[in-house]
C-alpha cells in the first residue's frame, strides 16, 4: 500500500471549517475533494433517523435537551449552523434520508451507530437498504451491542469496530461478530498495530487525528484510511 492509498474521511464533514454534521459541512468536503463522508446517527422521539453527534442538542444547536427527547420537526427546527459562525445560520439537522438522498453516487459514507436508541441499527440499515446505498457504505460504532444487532440484520453491510484499546479479546470478538474493519484511535497507532491488524486480516481505520502532525503519523504507520476534519490537508499531503 502506498500513502496514496489512505483513505481520507471528513469527520462529521469538513467539520474544522463548517458546523459538523450539517450539509454545508458535507458540501464542503466534497467540494475539497473528499468522497468519504462520517456522519453520526441518532433516532428523534417519533422513530425518524437524524445526524447529529451528541445525545444532546445543546452543543450543536440552538436548542435544549435530548435529541431522542424531540421530534424530527422538532429538530428541525433548531439552528444547527449559527453556534459555528453567523454565517451559517439556517442550517439544520439533516434528516437521515434527506442526507442519502443528496448525495447519492457521490459519496461514501461512514455510518455511526451513536444514538442508544433500541432498534437504532436495524432502523439505518433499513433506511440504507430502501435507498440503495448498500454498496457505499461502511457502518461503524463504539458500541458492541449495536454492531452485533446489525451484524445479525444486515450482514451484507460492512462494519468497522470503534475502540480506544485493542487487545487480542477485540480481535477475536470483531472476528466472531464477522467485523471486516478494526478503528483505533489514533494516539494508540503505530506500525507494530497496525502490521498486527492487517495480518489478522482487518483492514485499519484510524478516528480522533487532531492535528497535522498526527494526521501524517496516521499515513506513516501505513493506516488504510483516518477520519479527519480538515481533508484538505490530508488532500494535499497525500
Ligand atoms: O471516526 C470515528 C469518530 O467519529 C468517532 O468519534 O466521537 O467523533 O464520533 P466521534
Ligand atoms: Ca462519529
Amino acid at each position: 500500500m502506498t500513502a496514496r492509498d489512505c483513505l481520507v474521511i471528513a469527520h462529521r464533514g469538513a467539520s474544522s471549517y463548517a458546523p459538523e454534521n450539517t450539509f454545508a459541512a458535507f458540501d464542503l468536503a466534497l467540494n475539497m475533494g473528499a468522497r468519504h463522508l462520517e456522519l453520526d446517527v441518532q433516532m428523534s422521539r417519533d422513530g425518524h433517523l437524524v445526524v447529529i453527534h451528541d445525545d444532546l442538542v445543546d452543543r450543536t444547536s440552538n436548542g435544549s435537551g435530548a435529541v431522542a427527547g424531540h421530534t424530527l420537526a422538532q429538530l428541525q427546527s433548531l439552528d444547527a449552523g449559527a453556534w459555528f459562525d453567523a454565517k451559517f445560520a439556517g442550517e439544520r439537522i439533516p434528516a437521515f434520508t434527506a442526507l442519502l438522498d443528496r448525495y447519492r453516487g457521490r459519496a461514501h459514507l461512514h455510518v455511526e451507530i451513536k444514538g442508544k436508541t433500541t432498534g437504532l441499527s436495524e432502523r439505518t440499515a433499513d433506511l440504507i437498504r430502501a435507498r440503495d446505498w448498500s454498496g457505499n457504505v461502511t457502518m461503524t460504532s463504539f458500541q458492541k451491542d449495536k454492531l452485533e444487532a446489525l451484524r445479525a440484520h444486515a450482514p451484507e453491510l460492512p462494519a468497522g469496530w470503534l475502540l480506544r484499546d485493542i487487545d487480542d479479546g477485540t480481535i477475536s470478538e470483531a472476528r466472531r461478530l464477522g467485523i471486516t474493519q478494526l478503528c483505533p484511535r489514533a494516539d494508540s497507532v503505530t506500525l507494530e498495530l497496525v502490521a498486527r491488524l492487517r495480518d489478522a486480516g482487518f483492514n485499519v481505520r484510524a478516528w480522533g487525528v487532531s492535528n497535522e502532525e498526527q494526521m501524517r503519523r496516521m499515513v506513516d504507520a501505513g493506516v488504510d484510511g483516518m477520519t479527519v476534519n480538515f481533508p484538505d490537508k490530508l488532500i494535499a499531503y497525500l
